[in-house]
């Protein structure tokens, strides 16, 4: 074992640039803590967004950089226990969770159970516990070997996209009858359209030149336009914004263009938002955060966690299994090697939002 272990740190200044960096390893570990190996992980655009906000909702404090000027972009993948002292815990176990873009994460493991535990250490203590936990990879808790990639890929974010969709149902849409979605490309925007279609709403997408036709060709909006087409939406009509792409122009473009016809607006994701075209909170209606937590009370209340956890794994089932169509794929996987790779798909991803079609997969072992 080498005494040290590369990360991958992100220049705070320029979030497509990221360094790798050799730092000491970790060792002897004390009681109580565990190493995990990283094996695998996922990058999309909701990585670059947690590096967007890494200081105003401290996704930086996940995982210390150790160096001024930079943090650690948070990715979701896979790891594998090397080495443990915790009780209830041993070598070879394999964990779906919450991890840094390095070959290595320390861990203070608490509540651990047959289906994981979660990081008690200091630091992580104050930060949202969903990103603390740790799932074991076994099938009995939902992971599905033959769709390791796209579990990964998409977890994280058709978990939003279905409680999104759940949300807008359990409020009959605001009483709108066309829902209009942005960066209809993105992987989170298309996930609610998946878990919509059978809500009777009409569904628009809107998205850029060059990945209209990608968009068109999922088939699941009942009209795509690209940002510059905004007009052309039905302005008679009551309507929902849902807001994947944080652009400030075309927020104020659709609010006037649909006047008093726009009744709820909700901010989901900001895939390509700029320091200069911010959504302005002065807009009417008011830009409201769709947070997911508050949808997981209410439906924890309503149906309790088991059903409500039931009924997700079974939409995300479909949902993966139409992504990875053999036939006709919404998506491919696109693996890259190394964390030196991981820095070109950043890179890409920052500056140009990637390919519509693809999911990027970084393997480090
Ligand atoms: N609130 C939550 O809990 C939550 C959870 C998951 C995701 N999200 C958010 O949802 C958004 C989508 O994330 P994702 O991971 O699903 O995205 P994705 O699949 O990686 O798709 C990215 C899309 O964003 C647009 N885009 C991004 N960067 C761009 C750039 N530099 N130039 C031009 N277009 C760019 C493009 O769509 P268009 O051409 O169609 O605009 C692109 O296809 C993110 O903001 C993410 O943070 C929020």
């Amino acid at each position: 074992m080498t005494d040290t272990i590369t990360q991958l740190m992100t220049d705070k200044t320029d979030l497509g640039r990221t360094v790798t960096q050799a730092v000491p390893r970790h060792r002897p570990l004390a009681d109580g803590e565990a190493a995990l190996a990283i094996e695998t992980f996922a990058l999309t655009a909701n990585n670059i967004t947690y590096a967007a906000y890494g200081d105003a909702m401290r996704y930086w404090d996940f995982f210390p950089s150790g160096h001024d000027g930079f943090g650690m972009m948070p990715v979701w993948g896979f790891a594998t226990v090397t080495e443990s002292r915790v009780d209830g815990l041993a070598e070879g176990a394999r964990l779906y969770g919450y991890y840094p873009m390095a070959e290595e994460l320390i861990v203070q493991p608490v509540h651990v159970t047959e289906r994981g535990f979660f990081d008690g250490s200091p630091h992580r203590e104050a930060l949202p516990t969903p990103y603390n936990q740790y799932s074991r990879a076994t099938e009995a808790l939902g992971y599905a070997p033959d769709l390791a990639d796209h579990q990964m890929l998409m977890r994280p974010l058709f978990f939003t996209s279905w409680m999104l969709a759940d949300f807008l149902i359990d409020n009959d849409h605001f009483n709108a009858r066309q829902l209009i979605l942005s960066s209809a490309s993105s992987k989170t925007a298309y996930g609610c359209a998946f878990a919509l279609q059978q809500s009777g709403v009409r569904l628009i997408g809107l998205t850029s030149p060059s990945n209209k036709d990608a968009v068109e060709s999922l088939g699941l909006y009942d009209e795509v336009l690209t940002y510059a087409e905004v007009e052309k939406v039905d302005a008679t009509t009551p309507s929902v914004y849902l807001d994947f792409s944080g652009r400030g122009a075309l927020a104020e473009a659709l609010h006037d263009h649909l006047g008093s016809e726009l009744v709820h607006h909700a901010s989901v994701g900001s895939a390509s938002t700029t320091d200069t075209d911010a959504v302005s909170d002065q807009l009417e209606p008011k830009p409201t955060l769709f947070f997911a937590p508050d949808q997981i009370r209410k439906r924890v209340g309503d149906w309790g966690s088991v059903k409500l956890y039931a009924r997700y794994a079974q939409a995300e089932r479909a949902f993966l299994e139409r992504v990875s169509d053999a036939n006709d794929p919404w998506m491919q996987v696109e693996e890259h090697h190394g964390l030196d790779a991981a820095a070109g798909v950043i890179r890409e991803l920052v500056d140009h939002g990637g390919s519509a079609r693809a999911g990027h997969v970084v393997r480090l072992r």
